[in-house]
């Protein structure tokens, strides 16, 4: 099978994800029998190339690597807006990793809906329009026929949405509670191990963790567009931002961290949706935990997420939180269910 890509966005993720599609061409080729080319780079800084025939990807990151126009690996289109080339490019896959926007989720939705009205496929990892119209996005997907995938919208790569729609399939799921943001526990983490706050905010940034607004992870939203995620993917509920109460790290002193510490206790940012006679209810903010309970022990940009079910109890899922390649693998993967593996 042939799979011509679109991508819009080429940083940390899109290059994370290039980076695979390079890595793992012959596993595709020989495991799926999926030849995958890109044929056009989007992006909003340094422009757009296009080439039907198939983009080179390894110019692509070392022009983009390098801080240089992506016009050095291939034609640059000028003049052409990006949903011009949604409607005319010949593609079948749009992978829209551009960076997320929770208040209005533009104008990433306006991409997705363009490639899924023509009937093409989508992989996103921006939270930004999966959490504001995950339900009307699939609805249209349905309606035309093509798939809509997100995993690396929550914990990156591990695969916590894929778990929920294929392996829980079927249970009922009372509750979803852990540690989803990668860069908060980061920060948490090296706070804890005698760095301030500035400095582990600053050394998350190098990583590569934080949101193009990192504000958004250190006040709590990234955290909540995740739980309007798993809140429509777990129980077809749709929240509104303003109902997921919020509170981020901001508060939180490095003698904070240590001084949790030093009653055996540590400081995490949890996030819990739990169904109730009332509806989904939806909460992120910092708690103190003993060190003996099972989310003490996650530590750095990992993740860890706790299903309650009906039948199958409690089921745990940890794994990186964010990471280019990591993130880029959750596309990969989602590559592959837009294939029919
Ligand atoms: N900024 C996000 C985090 C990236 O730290 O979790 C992955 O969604």
């Amino acid at each position: 099978m042939e799979l011509k890509l679109l991508i819009i966005g080429f940083g940390r993720v899109g290059r994370g994800f290039a980076e695979l599609l390079i890595a793992k061409r012959k596993t595709l080729q020989q495991q799926f029998g999926l030849n995958c080319s890109v044929v056009a780079i989007v992006t909003r800084r340094s422009g757009a190339i296009v080439d039907e025939r198939g983009l080179d990807l390894s110019k692509a990151l070392k022009a983009a690597r390098n801080g240089r126009s992506l016009a050095e690996a291939g034609p640059a289109v000028k003049n052409v807006s990006t949903i011009d080339l949604l409607s005319n490019l010949d593609y079948d896959v749009l992978a829209e990793l551009s960076a997320t926007d929770i208040e209005t989720g533009e104008p990433a939705t306006s991409f997705i809906k363009q490639a899924l009205n023509r009937g093409r496929h989508v992989i996103t990892t921006n939270k930004g329009p999966v959490a504001l119209h995950l339900n009307e996005l699939q609805k249209l997907a349905g309606l035309k026929g093509a798939v809509l995938r997100y995993e690396g919208t929550v914990m990156s790569g591990t695969p916590l949405l894929n778990l929920i729609r294929n392996n829980l399939a079927a249970l009922s799921i009372r509750k979803i509670r852990g540690i989803v943001n990668g860069s908060c526990n980061y920060i948490l983490t090296r706070m804890e191990e005698g760095l301030s706050y500035d400095q582990a905010v600053e050394e998350a940034g190098r990583s590569g963790y934080l949101e193009a607004d990192p504000t958004a992870d250190v006040e709590g939203w990234d955290a909540a567009a995740k739980l309007m995620i798993l809140s429509q993917a777990a129980f077809g509920v749709r929240l509104k931002t303003e109902e997921v109460e919020r509170r981020g790290i901001t508060n939180l002193t490095r003698k904070d961290a240590q001084q949790a510490k030093s009653k055996g206790k540590v400081w995490k940012l949890i996030a819990t949706l739990e169904k109730t006679e009332n509806g989904v209810e939806a909460k992120v903010g910092p708690e103190m935990i003993d060190l003996s309970h099972p989310l003490a022990a996650v530590r750095g940009v990992t993740n860890a997420v706790t299903i309650s079910t009906d039948y199958l109890q409690d089921v745990t899922i940890a794994g990186p939180g964010a990471g280019n390649c990591e993130t880029g693998y959750a596309v990969l993967n989602d590559l592959l269910a837009c294939a029919h593996f």
